[in-house]
């Protein structure tokens, strides 16, 4: 956790959802999921065969608990139904579709009625507030507009806020520039690592992140580390807070890192249900341990979901300065990006970390995995700081720390500035070459 930390989002702008005791969240859980079983059982035929097939009617869901007689949805359930098998209302009350690209195979569909529209657009603003936004804020949109939830999810929200909301969407680094320094932007909204392409452009041209008016920026849509918080804070003056979500739950606005304690993100309990479980056997586990992260929708109408599968690998902690509703941490990655280099499991985040403690490196990085013989080997490939002319000592520091903290050799490749491909986007952190 950092010290650095901005003013808390005083009560009065906060809304009655977010001001709810645990108790009172509890019990209107378990209406709202009442409420949402029974409309994807008579709606949706894939949750209808689910639900029968372990013998489970709508009406035996009589407390919170009976949740976790209901199987699990994965990526695959919505795959087999693409595109619109898993929408619980006709297609006509669908006024918004979104879809995430899928590396391999069809996309995955999700669609948002006009009531599913407005309350994203709340819990954006929600979002927004505790991130340290308020109405009246200049919000420069990067996330990318179009079928991914980031650009459109943010943007309606900061409208909602009553931001002056700068759809830039992503690309155009030069650009983004001009257009914060032109239209004094308080609020930026982009993924953590495009951001650092924005600040690498203020920097080559000799311009000072911390002159601007920049002072929150909302980071999200991939991971990132504690120690890329502080590298940004140091760099711009600005607070660097976390936010979270998918698509297939709703979008970014799932869960959201308050500006006043930084300390994990405030699952907003009011409209999703958190579970956590072990990724290999399944089994539920107690708040407090790390595993697969497992939503329930409780407030949605297109598109409901039961269980759902994130592969987002976290815990659940109690609330801090939302006190009733509770946190998840900052993810360590997805069970689809641990590496296992030699029986030991690593996430690209884990990488990050120490990169970020060793002096002359950038967090401009790529895990490039191949296996040259029976065995796994990484080499982490990583941009120097500008004017870094003995890439050696840093090499041999990344390789130390890493072989100390983590437990692995690695063989570290320190590349110029600007080597590595840039993303508008989500970074690629993992390149898998093994064959
Ligand atoms: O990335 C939604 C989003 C947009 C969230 C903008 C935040 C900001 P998808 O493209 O469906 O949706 O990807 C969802 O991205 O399961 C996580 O693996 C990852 N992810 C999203 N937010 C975070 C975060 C959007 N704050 C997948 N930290 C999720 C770590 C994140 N990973």
């Amino acid at each position: 956790m950092t010290d650095f930390l901005g003013d808390p989002c005083p009560v009065e702008l906060q809304d009655d959802g977010e001001k709810l005791s645990t108790d009172e969240l509890r019990t209107r859980q378990l209406v709202q999921l009442q409420t949402t079983v029974r409309a994807a059982y008579e709606n949706v035929p894939h949750y209808r065969a689910a639900l029968d097939s372990v013998g489970f009617k709508p009406g035996d869901l009589r407390e919170l608990s009976d949740l976790g007689r209901l199987p699990f949805t994965g990526k695959q359930d919505l795959r087999e139904n693409y595109p619109f098998g898993m929408f619980a209302v006709p297609r006509s009350e669908v006024v918004r579709i979104h879809a995430s690209s899928g590396t391999t195979g069809r996309p995955t569909v999700v669609g948002y009625t006009r009531g599913d529209i407005d309350r994203w657009a709340d819990l954006i603003a929600r979002s927004i507030r505790a991130a340290g936004g308020r109405a009246g804020d200049v919000c420069h949109v990067a996330y990318g507009y179009g079928l991914f939830t980031g650009g459109l999810g943010a943007h309606y929200g900061a409208e909602r806020l009553g931001c002056t909301v700068v759809p830039v969407s992503g690309g155009m680094t030069e650009r983004q520039v001009d257009l914060i320094r032109d239209f004094g932007a308080q609020i930026v909204m982009v993924t953590p690592s495009y951001f650092l392409s924005i600040l690498d452009e203020m920097d080559a041209r000799g311009m000072d992140p911390r002159e601007t008016s920049l002072r929150v920026g909302i980071f999200g849509a991939e991971p990132w580390t504690e120690q890329m918080r502080t590298e940004v804070e140091s760099r711009t003056g600005m607070h660097a807070v976390d936010i979270y979500g998918l698509s297939e739950v709703m979008g970014p606005g799932v869960a959201q890192e308050c500006v006043e304690t930084k300390d994990g993100l405030h699952i907003w309990e009011d409209h999703f249900y958190p579970e956590i479980m072990d990724p290999v056997t399944g089994e539920v586990l107690p708040d407090g341990e790390l595993g697969e992260l497992v939503f329930t929708t409780l407030t949605k109408e297109a598109f409901p979901v039961l269980r759902y599968r994130t592969r987002d690998l976290t815990r659940l902690l109690p609330g801090t300065a939302r006190p009733g509703m509770r946190r998840m941490e900052k993810i360590t990655g997805r069970t689809d990006d641990m590496m296992i280099v030699r029986g030991v499991n690593v996430f690209p985040t884990q990488i990050e970390e120490q990169i970020l403690l060793v002096e002359g490196l950038t967090p401009h990085y790529l895990c490039v995995l191949t296996r040259p013989g029976r065995l796994d080997e990484l080499t982490v490939r990583v941009e120097a700081a500008p004017g870094l002319t003995d890439h050696g000592p840093p090499a041999a520091a990344l390789s130390h720390r890493i072989k100390t903290h983590i437990g692995i050799t690695a063989t570290v490749e320190v590349l110029p500035p600007h080597a590595l491909e840039r993303s508008l986007g989500k970074a690629k952190r993992i390149s898998d070459q093994r064959h």
